[in-house]
């Protein structure tokens, strides 16, 4: 399966910050917003990306990314010209989808903890399997209401009257319908192609499967300052009390299969003395130690 980060949009709830770079760069305590997305997917298996952000902070995503290769995928670049909608995506990475099944995760969505997408990717036969989780605050998310019998009955983008506590977080799996939908929806009273209505269109095709998301799981917002903060302190509160990081790549490289050990300790050469080398690493000795266990 193939992957498609959406990692556009103006950042403005993050002004100043987003003068210098761009939301999905932005630090996420050790490390950027856009490897938390990127290892996800990687530790589901995926091994082509494609990445689309404004034509301005392209060149960033690439300089910081480079083609993948180092860790063992593909990552191609699209310019998304205006925030036109999170839809919009399959528009401009149609010839990346190739009428092949794709996951969409959106590059400002953090999560921790569970096995729930690889499960999910690995179970996918057709149609779209979006997810749900537990909120406080549904109202500023598309939003899924499940009938007696679980299931999804109706979905909606940021109800000013929620029907649930289920918000639908920004990672969802689509088959080849994804790209035609996204051509017949048309945009919504605030301009944008709404994800939630390409997912509506699944639904009413009896197509859509919804998948809650366990309470043991994280999702972790990183949309204002303040949840930046949070999001950092909360990353940093797990990693240090386990001695394992989230969100990195060359980790998920590594234990996929990615690349071999050798491959891994020429990728350590290159990096400068630091912390995060040091738990490279660790890494690489544990591994050696259990075979591959990790
Ligand atoms: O985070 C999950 C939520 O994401 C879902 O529950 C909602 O259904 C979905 O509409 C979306 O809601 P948001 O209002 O949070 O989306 P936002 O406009 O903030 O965009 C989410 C990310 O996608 C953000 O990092 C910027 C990027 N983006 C967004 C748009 C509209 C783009 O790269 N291009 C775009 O055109």
């Amino acid at each position: 399966m193939k992957a498609i980060i959406l990692a556009g949009g103006t950042g403005s709830r993050l002004y100043p910050l987003t003068q210098i770079s761009s939301k999905q760069l932005q630090a996420v305590f050790d490390k950027p917003m856009i490897y938390y997305s990127l290892t996800v997917l990687m530790a589901a298996g995926i091994r082509d990306f494609c990445l689309i952000s404004t034509p301005k902070d392209l060149p960033r995503f690439e300089h910081l990314l480079g083609d993948g290769k180092q860790w063992g995928v593909s990552i191609e670049y699209r310019p998304q010209p205006r925030p036109e909608g999170i839809a919009q995506a399959f528009l401009i990475a149609e010839d990346f989808v190739d009428g092949g099944d794709v996951v969409l995760m959106l590059g400002d969505n953090i999560f921790s903890g569970g096995d729930d997408f690889p499960r999910a990717m690995a179970a996918f036969r057709g149609g779209a399997t979006i997810f749900a989780y537990h909120v406080k605050d549904p109202q500023r998310y598309g939003v899924v209401e499940f009938d007696g019998a679980g299931n999804a009955v109706s979905i909606e983008e940021k109800p000013a009257h929620p029907r649930s506590a289920y918000a639908v977080p920004g990672i969802y799996i689509y088959d080849h319908q994804a790209v035609e939908i996204a051509r017949t929806i048309g945009p919504s009273p605030r301009g944008e192609l709404e994800i939630t209505d390409v997912n509506l269109e699944y639904l009413r095709r009896g197509a859509l499967r919804v998948h809650r998301l366990s309470r043991g799981f994280a999702w972790l917002d990183a949309g204002t300052s303040t949840a930046l903060q949070e999001a950092s302190a909360y990353i940093e509160a797990i990693e240090r009390r386990q001695g394992v990081k989230i969100g990195c790549p060359e980790e998920a490289a590594l234990v996929r299969g990615f690349l071999t050990m050798a491959e891994f300790e020429a990728l350590l050469v290159r990096m400068p003395a630091c912390e995060y080398r040091d738990y490279l690493r660790g890494v690489a000795a544990e591994m050696g130690r259990l075979g591959h266990a990790r």
